[in-house]
């Protein structure tokens, strides 16, 4: 397992575009949950490698920015990487709750961002399977939604495992990552009809990796962003629409060849 050179959170300049598209996404789920609770969100995809854990870091450092507070779940304990992410140890974590009966409270890891606790994903467990039961998660989700403003949970992809669908049974949204131009547009179908068919709320798609992929007019330079000293974004231009649809645009600040950020 190879770490992050630099934590995530010292990657993430808040003044830097990437940024603006995070704020926006996560005001699109705010609005989203002025209709219905939105606290616990589940990020998935439909296969490896798409962007889950780097949004789902990237989404819970934004909310936690805003002043909320916020608790990261690395759901992936087959191919964990919030640990190596945010440089923290990755045992005492999810497993040991739901194999052991750790009280959830107690593996709760503090980060250099205020507002923002993590969940890393435990210890190593020979059975990864047979440890998402409904039922426990559902009580730990419930538990921990009491402390926190809002739970967002990093999960393995949909495709190859069935831990994303049983977790989305427990939490009130689910966000897509697509990869663009990479996932077969029948690929991502089959991994929303799948969440879909057993019953999770699918909130939106987040379009990563598009700058490499979309044709010019979506780059961010098309668009006419006012920026003021503090790095804050006339919100009003975005081409981020709402939550049925959220797209999050690539920025080059992430090394393709994942050098900077890889486990
Ligand atoms: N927008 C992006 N542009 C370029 N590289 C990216 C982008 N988003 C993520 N990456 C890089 O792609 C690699 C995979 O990202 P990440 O680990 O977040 O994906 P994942 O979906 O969680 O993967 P897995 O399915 O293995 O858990 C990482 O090295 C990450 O730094
Ligand atoms: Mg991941």
């Amino acid at each position: 397992m190879t770490r992050a050179r630099i934590p995530i959170t010292e990657f993430f300049s808040q003044e830097s575009p990437i940024a603006t598209e995070y704020r926006r996404l996560f005001q699109n789920l705010c609005k989203a949950g002025e209709k219905a609770e939105l606290k616990s969100i589940l990020i998935t995809s439909a296969v490896t490698g798409e962007g889950k854990s780097t949004i789902s870091s990237l989404l819970s450092i934004t909310a936690a920015r805003k002043g909320n507070r916020t608790l990261l779940i690395d759901c992936d304990i087959r191919r964990p990487a919030i640990h190596g992410l945010f440089q923290l140890e990755r045992r005492y974590g999810l497993v040991d709750v739901l194999l052991d009966g750790e009280p959830s409270k107690d593996v709760i890891k503090k980060t250099a961002i205020d507002h923002l606790d993590v969940i890393t994903a435990g210890k190593v467990t020979p059975h990864p399977s047979e440890l998402f039961n409904t039922r426990t998660i559902d009580g730990m989700i419930q538990e921990l939604k009491f402390y926190y403003d809002y739970l967002i949970l990093d999960s393995p992809p949909v495709i190859p495992v069935s831990d994303p669908m049983l977790l989305a049974q427990a939490i009130d949204g689910v966000l897509m990552v697509v990869k663009a131009g990479e996932t077969a547009r029948q690929v991502a179908q089959r991994a929303v009809n799948i969440m879909t068919t057993n019953r999770a709320n699918v909130l939106g798609v987040v379009l990563n990796n598009a700058r490499n992929s979309l044709p010019y007019y979506y780059d961010y330079s098309n668009y006419h962003y006012n920026y003021s000293q503090t790095g804050d974004v006339n919100d009003n231009g975005g081409k981020t629409s709402g939550s049925s649809n959220s797209q999050q645009k690539n920025s080059n600040k992430f090394p393709r060849d994942g050098k900077h950020l890889t486990r």
